[in-house]
């Protein structure tokens, strides 16, 4: 039977729209429910008790909203906060870490490079995954503080982008044969940072891997929605001033249908 409740994603800002993105678009019979926790943006230079504090508060919003699934689009509090939820009792969560470790373990010759927020470096969450995975792989970890705020300013193919990203990746370039975006605001980044590493470079986005791990949860769960004649319109939910997110929503999202974003008082 079809179950047509929302799937609800969130994360501390609009990254997780990339993710929202690519769910939308392989899956547009799905109602999609975004939290973007802007009042507390950035997670990735926050410690690991206050993450997983935000990311249980979080949680329990989209569970209080009905969701079938909760989708964690945000790597920090993936790395952070979903080991500590394991014997979490509501609806199933999917993490986007190991969906972007899978994709990389496929493709590499040997060199996997992983670039995220302070917090998911320092974790080892991929690093830790990554050797899980595959011995023998060499994995160069880097953490780039600055890109969080340089996508959620719209800046992504500016000259600052470009000197930033150059500043943070140009010693990668040849060093690496697969790249993972392990933040959701980087897939924003992507053509920036390709044009640094150059064409030897593969990069993983982590959206659409989560994207691919959303379907395969669904199916386990029996939990697809019912054929619509028109995508249901994506609710979006902010924790500050709604205005300046959807401008940025808007940028990222394009045609997709979305509510205008409205303010909730969860914290
Ligand atoms: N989008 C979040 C992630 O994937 C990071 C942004 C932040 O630092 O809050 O880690």
């Amino acid at each position: 039977m079809a179950d047509d409740r929302p799937i609800g994603i969130f994360d501390s800002g609009i990254g997780g729209l990339t993710v929202l993105r690519e769910i939308h678009l392989r899956f547009p019979d799905e109602e999609l429910l975004y939290l973007g926790d802007t009042a507390r943006v950035p997670y990735g230079s926050k410690s690991k008790d206050t993450v997983v504090r935000y990311t249980r508060n979080n949680i329990g919003f989209l569970e209080a909203e009905g969701v079938k699934l909760v989708v964690v689009a945000c790597n920090t509090a993936s790395a952070y906060a979903l080991p500590e939820m394991k014997e979490h009792k509501g609806a199933p969560v999917v993490g986007v870490i190991q969906g972007g470790v899978e994709a990389a373990v496929k493709i590499t010759r040997g060199r996997i490079g992983v670039i995220g927020t302070e917090a998911t470096i320092n974790s080892n969450a991929y690093q830790n995954a990554l050797a899980r995975f595959s011995h023998g792989i060499y994995v160069m970890a880097r953490a780039c503080p600055m890109f969080v705020p340089l996508v959620e300013e719209g800046w992504v193919d500016n000259d600052i982008a470009r000197a930033v990203a150059h500043r943070y990746l140009a010693d990668l370039r040849g060093q690496v044969d697969t790249l993972v975006l392990g933040c959701t605001h980087y897939p924003m980044l992507k053509e920036t940072i390709s044009q640094t590493l150059g064409e030897g470079t593969r990069l993983i986005d982590s959206a659409e891997e989560t994207a691919r791990m959303v379907g395969l949860e669904l199916d386990r769960l029996e939990m697809r929605a019912s054929e619509k004649k028109k995508p249901p319109r994506v609710r979006f939910y902010v924790t500050d001033s709604p205005k300046r997110s959807m401008e940025v929503a808007r940028r990222m999202l394009g045609q997709i249908d979305v509510q205008e974003a409205e303010y909730v008082d969860i914290i």
